[in-house]
């Protein structure tokens, strides 16, 4: 049950829910993602007191590993934290986790992940489990029927009463590979644990503005009555990173940025955007808003390709000062790959809110910088007054800019008169920035994810219709790349896209 306080003007929304103790199974936690974000988020949340004191945390993987390397490899991934002013030492987190080398890949050494997992919740008197899948997408459908073949998909493993536990299972993303691959790891995975125990992330959910998106449209509530197809002229996500491909060639090159980008996170930020007010913050009444959304999409139109979608791969080129390589120069990358490093599409949502409003998705990687921001541009009033207004370079649209990362915050550009004795009209903008008014630093998504998981909120997680949702636009899109019914363009590593911005007749920097 939520209750509100208020505290000088600011509100809080406390949910009461408490962590419960938990073994926590990382299977792949000698990847990059559980070195890079897991182990650390679990980290934070133990400092800040966050985790139940008895819970327990198992990696799982294929390294042999001592306790004292294994202790040596948790210590690795948390470098940057505890070298920070404040970073508290890692020794009583150490002995919360401990290490189990297993093939997971192979169902017969489920039996040992059993009695290991039994003999730890035995001597913590421990019924829950969170399952944490961050591992090689090909490898998801076979965990999950070892975990349950190997009966730890439910309690009853452990031989103990224990009414109430919980068996909850994270799944990583990407969530299938296209629509059918989707679907059938969804049968799968639904054959064996019910939707209010699955957990499939896209940390994009996770961020503290993408999850401002709701606050700011569904709490301020000048928003709304113009927050549709009178008052918008077109919607832009943008995703952009300067960083390459980094060490995951292989995963990149059969992915590219739409599998990796759009059909996720940006697809996500999209449903936030275009949704109607859910009738409460529950799991599903969110969810349920955001599939809609999702399942308004106009379906791609591959003999009209060319209207809808850019795509193109990175040549050579500098950012920051450093020359960096073309995409068919990275190491693992095959000199004649096709795959798409850059994305932009046109899309429209046709339900009564959005009918005729563009959205474009836009996702890079090797962009001059790294950001994320969505931006609403405004129609221009219905009749100008000002003369001088025509002469204006710029459009005279009033934009509202929510930047994602970095430097988050949310903009309006509004038009004022330039002070003087002539009628000069010039754009200004109203800023709000999360440095400038809070002073805590912002939660890791996976922070709040695991911490969500862990209180079984499914809220900030995709449920398998909005996955499959998501797809079914999506592959269409990837089938006409496939079929190269579109050119593969080209763009200079360090510039914004193949046509400098330029897409579908509209600037979109
Ligand atoms: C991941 C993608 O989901 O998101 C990566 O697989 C991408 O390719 C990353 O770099 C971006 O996340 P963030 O939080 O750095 O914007």
């Amino acid at each position: 049950m939520n209750n509100c306080s208020y505290n000088n003007g600011a509100v809080s929304i406390k949910t009461s829910k408490e962590t419960s103790s938990c073994i926590i199974v990382i299977f792949g936690v000698t990847g990059d993602l559980a070195h890079k974000k897991i182990i650390p988020a679990l980290y934070k949340l133990f400092t800040m007191g966050l985790l139940n004191e008895k819970t327990r945390i198992v990696g799982i993987g294929r390294r042999k590993y001592s306790d004292m390397e294994y202790s040596e490899y948790i210590n690795s991934a948390l470098e940057k934290l505890t070298a920070a002013p404040g970073g508290s030492p890692t020794g009583d987190f150490l002995k919360i986790n401990s290490y189990h080398e297993a093939d997971f890949t192979d169902s017969a050494e489920y039996p040992d992940i059993r009695e290991y997992l039994k003999k730890l919740a035995a001597r913590y008197k421990i019924c829950d489990f969170l399952y944490y899948l961050s591992t090689p997408p090909a490898n998801f459908e076979q965990i999950i029927t070892s975990i349950h073949a190997s009966g730890l998909s439910r309690p009853d493993f452990l031989d103990v009463s224990c009414a109430g536990s919980f068996v909850r299972v994270v799944i990583e993303k990407p969530y299938g590979y296209d629509i059918s691959s989707a679907r059938a790891l969804n049968e799968k995975v639904l054959s064996i644990f019910s939707e209010d125990q699955i957990y499939r992330i896209d940390h994009y959910l996770g961020k503290e503005t993408v999850q401002n998106i709701m606050i700011f449209r569904f709490v301020n509530g000048i928003f709304e009555p113009i927050w549709n197809q009178k008052y918008i002229d077109n919607v832009q996500i943008k995703v952009f990173e300067s960083e390459g491909i980094g060490g995951r060639a292989n995963y990149f090159d059969r992915s590219g940025i739409i599998r990796d980008i759009i059909q996720n996170h940006s697809l996500q930020m999209l449903s936030l955007i275009a949704m109607e007010p859910s009738a409460s913050t529950a799991p599903d009444a969110v969810r349920n808003e955001k599939l809609k959304v999702l399942q308004s999409i106009r379906p791609f139109d591959g003999n009209e390709a060319a209207k809808f979608l850019t795509a193109a791969q990175y040549s050579a080129g500098i950012i920051g000062g450093e020359t960096v390589q073309a995409y068919n120069r990275e190491k693992n990358i095959a000199s004649d790959s096709v795959t798409e490093t850059f994305a932009a599409i046109k899309l429209f949502i046709d339900n009564w809110r959005w009918a005729g409003v563009p959205f474009y998705l836009i996702a890079g990687k090797r962009m001059p910088e790294r950001l994320t921001e969505v931006i609403v541009t405004f129609k221009p009033a219905p009749h100008m007054i000002f003369n001088s207004l025509c002469n204006m370079s710029e459009s005279v649209s009033n934009r509202l800019v929510i930047r994602v990362q970095p430097d988050e915050g949310i903009s309006l550009k509004i038009f004022c008169k330039r002070p003087g004795f002539e009628t000069e009209l010039q754009p200004v903008s109203m800023n709000f920035d999360y440095s400038g008014s809070f002073e805590a630093s912002l939660p890791e998504a996976y922070e709040r994810l695991i911490l969500d998981a862990l209180n079984g909120d499914a809220t900030l997680f995709m449920r398998s219709d909005e996955i499959e949702a998501a797809w079914n636009y999506i592959t269409p899109v990837l089938e006409c790349l496939k079929n190269k019914k579109i050119e593969l363009k080209n763009y200079a590593a360090g510039t914004p896209g193949p046509e400098l911005c330029d897409f579908f007749g509209l600037n979109l920097c």
